[in-house]
């Protein structure tokens, strides 16, 4: 039923490949290129075809989807040829979290080369991404809007257009300054559990079943209670997002995001930093140590 909408996805890390899937059991034409391609590979038994470049995979295609780690990532990717490869009238629907300048960078980029932008970070990990169950965050031109929700239907549950190009990215960094205020919370709370010999089944069979009782903080809280840190999103990413949201903020003092950027780079400094966020908490307790970072 989609398949004459053909679809070029850059970047197939967790997020990027788990879409791709979901674009092909949908009935698209599906092109992928990563960094790495020994990455992308495995899609090519599901029917994508594999580009050796940026440029390959954009030829001809109606849309260009960008899952990559940043907004240089992403600029080095469709800077080489990728844009002006695309079909006449083509869509690049940006769900990469880039935050606000770079967002205003790499619409840019389209503007130049004629492209239509549409800025669509999404909400959701590892998971959602493999059943098709994201948030979109889209914002962009009203008269793209349809040639997106085939691609946004295909990779997730709900669809929110909340405006004009950025919009979307300025709701992405609310959300996530939550998600990871949470975390780091949730990585302080275990760090003082265990300073105080507290077990932390004790914390969650405390707050079991009231409104404090997240299932997020359960998913987390398994991970740092047992030290194993399977990723869905990485300390790195994590922490170029707490990033993202104190550049957004300006002049805002964001004390908490400051405090949560600086656990992930302990994290990061003591090995974790592909590991899954939840590793946040391996920060918080070297720092504790003697002689730790902190
Ligand atoms: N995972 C999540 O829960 C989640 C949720 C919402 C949004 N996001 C956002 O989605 C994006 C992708 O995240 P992910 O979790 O899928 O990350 P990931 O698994 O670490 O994949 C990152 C991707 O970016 C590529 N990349 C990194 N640096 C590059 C560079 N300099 N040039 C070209 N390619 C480069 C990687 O290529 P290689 O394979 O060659 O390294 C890979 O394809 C990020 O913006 C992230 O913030 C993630």
């Amino acid at each position: 039923m989609n398949g004459n909408v053909s679809v070029a996805v850059l970047g197939t890390g967790i997020m990027g490949s788990a879409m791709a899937r979901n674009l092909l059991k949908a009935g698209m034409e599906v092109r992928v290129w990563n960094r790495t391609r020994s990455r992308a590979e495995p899609l090519a038994a599901e029917g994508a075809r594999v580009a050796d470049s940026p440029r390959e995979a954009a030829r001809g295609a109606g849309v260009l989807l960008t899952m990559l780690a940043d907004a240089g990532a992403v600029a080095g990717a469709v800077g080489g040829g990728a844009l002006e490869a695309l079909s006449p009238g083509a869509v690049w629907l940006q769900m990469s979290t880039v935050g606000v300048e770079g967002t205003g960078r790499l619409q840019r980029m389209a503007l130049e080369r004629g492209v239509a932008y549409v800025d669509a970070p999404v909400l959701g990990t590892r998971q959602p991404a493999e059943a098709g169950e994201l948030v979109v965050l889209a914002s962009g031109p009203e008269e793209v809007r349809p040639a997106c929700e085939p691609v946004f239907e295909a990779v997730g549950k709900k669809t929110l257009w909340v405006g004009p190009v950025g919009a979307g990215t300025r709701l992405k960094l609310v959300v996530n300054n939550w998600i990871t205020g949470l975390l780091g919370v949730l990585g302080e709370t275990f760090a003082l559990a265990q300073k105080l010999g507290v077990d932390p089944s004790l914390f969650f069979e405390a707050v079991e079943g009231g409104p404090l009782d997240l299932p997020y903080a359960r998913a987390k809280g398994k991970m740092m209670a047992e030290g194993e840190y399977p990723t869905s999103f990485s300390v790195r990413l994590a922490r170029k997002d707490a990033g993202l949201v104190l550049e957004a903020a300006e002049d805002l003092r964001l004390p908490v995001c400051e405090a949560v950027a600086y656990h992930l780079d302990r994290a990061a400094e003591t090995g974790h930093a592909e590991d899954d966020m939840a590793a946040i908490y391996e920060g918080v307790r070297t720092a504790a140590e003697p002689g730790g970072a902190g």
